[in-house]
């Protein structure tokens, strides 16, 4: 494995190995906006196989596609409606994953045998030139051991994928921090399945947004989804956790440090203002925004910390609250407590 370090300088030339290694059928993780994928030639199957073996990700999760420009849509995708092209010009390039009827090219491992394909053109400069030096769409999952949290930063990432990789490119901490906001449109209605940081209120402009329900629900076994990645655990520490939420934070203080008096050894994830209120804490700083790029790090951070519970403090589920919320109870398995 190689590192292709950019974060201190912007000679994209030095893509062009890895770019190589793609069209190859090698395994490349790399930097977008929200945060970091391990890719593959989409349209290999055998390169798409590996993704999956290096991750131990299910083969009925399927993966998004990633391009670089509006013309690569057409090579796999079919029956492109009018609501579903504004999106993609309104929302492209950026944090926007649009589920449209696949194309026969598209190989089964990549949808999950679905028929149809995510598809997502990255804002990430680096993402970008890395999908035109490779001249195919790369199929990336977030960069993680299926389960974790998804890798926001290449510390992060090295320990767990380096033996599966033939380059890294460090791009530094991704912007974001939290996957995009996926959707489909059916009957012309735009329905969320997983949300990130275009919110459904950035939606709402362009039709009526349905949030799935399974966005702050447990999915029971055995139903059908429109999202199969929403059926598995996902962003978990190994230590538990638990989330609490109270729109009023003396409600909210006075529950924790409850808790907290429970356990011998506790951890409480908070942010800038309260954290002096606790024993043993770490701060996810003060607005959402910094919530969202820092979370992911955070609970990898505290999982080391050898503690018997995490304490984590929810947000509200406004704009991008949403996507932390969902990520958030579904890294403490749902146990959530609301005062
Ligand atoms: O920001 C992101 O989207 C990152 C970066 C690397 O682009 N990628 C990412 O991929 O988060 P992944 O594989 O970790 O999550 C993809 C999500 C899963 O929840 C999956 O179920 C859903 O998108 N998905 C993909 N294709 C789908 C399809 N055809 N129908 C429904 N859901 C789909
Ligand atoms: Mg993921």
């Amino acid at each position: 494995m190689n590192i292709i370090d950019m974060k201190n300088n912007n000679n994209y030339e030095l893509l062009k190995l890895a770019g190589n290694a793609i069209k190859k059928g090698e395994l490349v993780i790399f930097p977008t906006e929200t945060v970091y994928g391990i890719g593959a030639n989409g349209l290999d199957e055998s390169a798409v196989e590996n993704i999956f073996i290096a991750k131990g990700r299910k083969t009925d999760n399927p993966l998004i596609l990633h391009i670089s420009n509006i013309d690569m849509v057409n090579d796999i995708a079919k029956d492109i409606t009018y609501l579903e092209h504004k999106l993609m010009d309104e929302f492209w390039p950026g944090p926007f994953t649009i589920v449209l009827n696949k194309k026969d090219v598209v190989p089964d491992i990549v949808t999950g045998n679905l028929n149809t394909v995510g598809v997502r053109m990255p804002l990430n400069d680096i993402a970008k030139k890395l999908i035109e030096y490779s001249n195919v769409p790369i199929a990336a999952p977030s960069a993680n051991i299926s389960g974790k949290p998804s890798g926001t930063n290449i510390e992060d990432i090295i320990d767990e994928l380096k033996d599966k990789v033939s380059y890294i490119i460090d791009g530094g901490d991704t912007k974001i921090g939290l996957e995009s906001t996926v959707v489909r449109v059916i009957d012309n209605n735009i329905h969320i399945l997983r949300p990130g940081y275009i919110t459904k209120e950035d939606l709402s402009k362009y039709g009526n947004v349905i949030v799935d329900k399974h966005i702050l629900n447990k999915v029971e076994d055995n139903i059908d989804i429109l999202s199969p990645g929403m059926k598995y655990k996902h962003y978990a520490p190994n230590t538990k956790c638990i989330l609490v939420y109270s729109n009023d934070n003396n409600k909210l203080i006075k529950k924790i440090k409850e808790l907290e008096s429970q356990y011998n050894k506790c951890l409480v994830i908070t942010n800038d203002n309260n954290i002096k209120l606790f024993n043993n804490s770490l701060s996810y700083g003060s607005s959402k925004e910094d919530i969202s790029h820092s979370i992911f790090k955070i609970l990898r951070e505290a999982d080391k910390m050898n503690v018997d519970i995490i304490i984590i403090e929810g947000v509200d589920q406004k704009d991008i609250g949403l996507a932390i919320m969902n990520r958030l109870l579904r890294a403490c398995s749902y146990n959530y407590i609301e005062v």
